[in-house]
C-alpha cells in the first residue's frame, strides 16, 4: 500500500520555527512532526510514502534517510516545478501512486496530528465500496476548514464545502483521505485544488464517504494549536501508553521528558510540556504548557509557560517566558528577562525585557 503526503507551503504562520526547518520537520511531542504521520503509516502496511513538495526536497530526504533504514519503509520525494496546490501533486506522482494491485492510497495533509485511525478508514473504505474516503471531525469554528454535509447513518457525502462563508455545519474535512486509483483520472497535472474542484465532484456523484474520526485532531500548523495539540496529543498517550510519560514528585499533569534530558533539583514541570533530547533543566524551574526542543538549555529558577523554546536556545536564570513566546533556534535570553509573547527570529540575544507580543528581528 502506498501514501502521499502534501507537503507544500512556507509554514509562515510557524515562523520562527520553519525559518531553521521546513514545516514537516519541526518537532512535536519530541519528533518531527512527519514523522508521527511516517510511523502511523507504517504501522498499518504502507510500504511507501512520496512526500509532494514544492521547494528543498534534498532537507527532508537528508533528514529521513535515517528513518527509512530504521523503519524499514521507502521515502520518495515528487518535487513540483510550481505548487501544484491540493490535487496537482497526485496527478504529477499518478506512476508511483498506482500499482498492479489496484489497491487504494493515502493522502494525507502534513501538519495535522490525531491518533491516525488508518486501519479502521481501510475498512469504512472497503465496506461503503464508493471512490473515495474521508475522515472528518467537530471543531466549533468550521469557517477556515472544508465543511462535509453527510448522510449520519452511511457517511454518504452530500456537500463539501471549503471555508464556507456561511455556516453549513461543523464537521470538517481532516486532512486524511483514503482514495481509488481512479480518483487520479479525476485530476489534470496543473495547479489543482482537491478540496475545491475534486470532492465537491465526487460528492455529487454520490461516492464521497466520511468517516467521522475517533479520537483527538489538531491542525498545528500555527503556535496557539500547535500548544493545544499537545496537550491533546498528551492526554491521548496517557490513555494509550502512560508508560511513555514521565512520573515524579516534581511532575504536574502529562509530561514527555526524553531519556537524554537532565533535570534538576526542585523543578516543578507540567502539565502539557514536551523536553527534547539533550536538554538541560537547571534546578528551580518551573514548566508549563511549553515545548523546550533538542539542546536547550534553562537556568536556575526560570519560569516558562504556553511558548515554544526553539533548537539549542538558552534561557537565563529567573528569566520568565510566557504567553506564546516562540524563541526560534539557538536564540539566547539572558538572566532575569521577561517576555511576554515576544516571537524571537533564530540566533539573536534577548538582553531587554520583551513587555509586550512583538516580532524580534
Ligand atoms: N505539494 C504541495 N503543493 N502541497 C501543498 C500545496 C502545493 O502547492 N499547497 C498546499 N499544500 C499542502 C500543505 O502543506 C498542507 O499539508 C495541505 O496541502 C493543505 O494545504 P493548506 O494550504 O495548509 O490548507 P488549509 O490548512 O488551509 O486547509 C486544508 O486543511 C484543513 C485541515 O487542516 C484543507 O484540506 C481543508 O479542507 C481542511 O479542513
Amino acid at each position: 500500500m502506498k501514501a502521499l503526503i502534501l507537503v507544500g507551503g512556507f509554514g509562515t504562520r510557524l515562523r520562527p520555527l520553519t525559518l531553521s526547518f521546513p514545516k514537516p520537520l519541526v518537532d512535536f511531542a519530541n519528533k518531527p512532526m512527519i514523522l508521527h504521520q511516517i510511523e502511523a503509516l507504517k504501522a498499518i502496511g504502507v510500504s511507501e510514502v512520496v512526500l509532494a513538495i514544492n521547494y528543498q526536497p534534498e532537507v527532508m530526504l537528508n533528514f529521513l534517510k535515517d528513518f527509512e533504514t530504521k523503519l524499514g519503509i521507502k521515502i520518495t520525494c515528487s518535487q513540483e516545478t510550481e505548487p501544484l496546490g491540493t490535487a496537482g501533486p497526485l496527478a504529477l506522482a499518478r506512476d508511483k501512486l498506482i500499482d498492479d494491485s489496484g489497491e487504494p492510497f493515502f493522502v494525507l495533509n502534513s501538519d495535522v496530528i490525531s491518533e491516525y485511525p488508518l486501519k479502521e478508514m481501510i475498512e469504512f473504505h472497503k465496506a461503503h465500496g464508493g471512490e473515495a474516503s474521508i475522515m472528518v471531525t467537530k471543531v466549533d469554528e468550521p469557517s477556515k476548514y472544508g465543511v462535509v454535509v453527510m448522510e449520519e447513518s452511511t457517511g454518504k457525502v452530500e456537500k463539501f464545502v471549503e471555508k464556507p462563508k456561511l455556516f453549513v455545519g461543523n464537521k470538517i474535512n481532516a486532512g486524511i483521505y483514503l482514495l481509488n486509483p481512479s480518483v487520479l483520472h479525476r485530476i489534470e497535472l496543473r495547479p489543482t485544488s482537491i478540496e475545491k474542484e475534486v470532492f465537491p465532484k465526487i460528492a455529487a456523484e454520490k461516492k464521497l464517504y466520511a468517516m467521522v474520526l475517533p479520537g483527538f485532531w489538531m491542525d498545528i500548523g500555527q503556535p496557539r494549536d500547535y500548544i493545544t495539540g499537545l496537550r491533546l496529543y498528551l492526554d491521548s498517550l496517557r490513555k494509550k501508553s502512560s508508560s511513555n510519560l514521565a512520573t515524579g514528585a516534581h511532575i504536574v499533569g502529562n509530561v514527555l521528558v526524553d531519556e537524554t534530558a537532565k533535570i534538576g533539583e526542585g523543578c516543578l514541570i507540567g502539565p502539557d510540556v514536551a523536553i527534547g533530547p539533550g536538554c538541560v533543566v537547571e534546578s528551580g524551574v518551573r514548566l508549563s504548557r511549553c515545548t523546550v526542543m533538542r539542546g536547550v538549555r534553562i537556568k536556575k529558577h526560570a519560569c516558562i509557560s504556553s511558548s515554544i523554546i526553539g533548537w539549542h536556545s538558552t534561557v537565563g536564570q529567573w528569566a520568565r517566558v510566557e504567553n506564546m513566546t516562540i524563541l526560534g533556534e539557538d536564540v539566547h535570553v539572558s538572566d532575569e528577562i521577561y517576555s511576554n509573547g515576544g516571537v524571537v527570529l533564530p540566533h539573536k540575544e534577548i538582553k531587554s525585557s520583551i513587555l509586550k507580543p512583538e516580532i524580534v528581528m
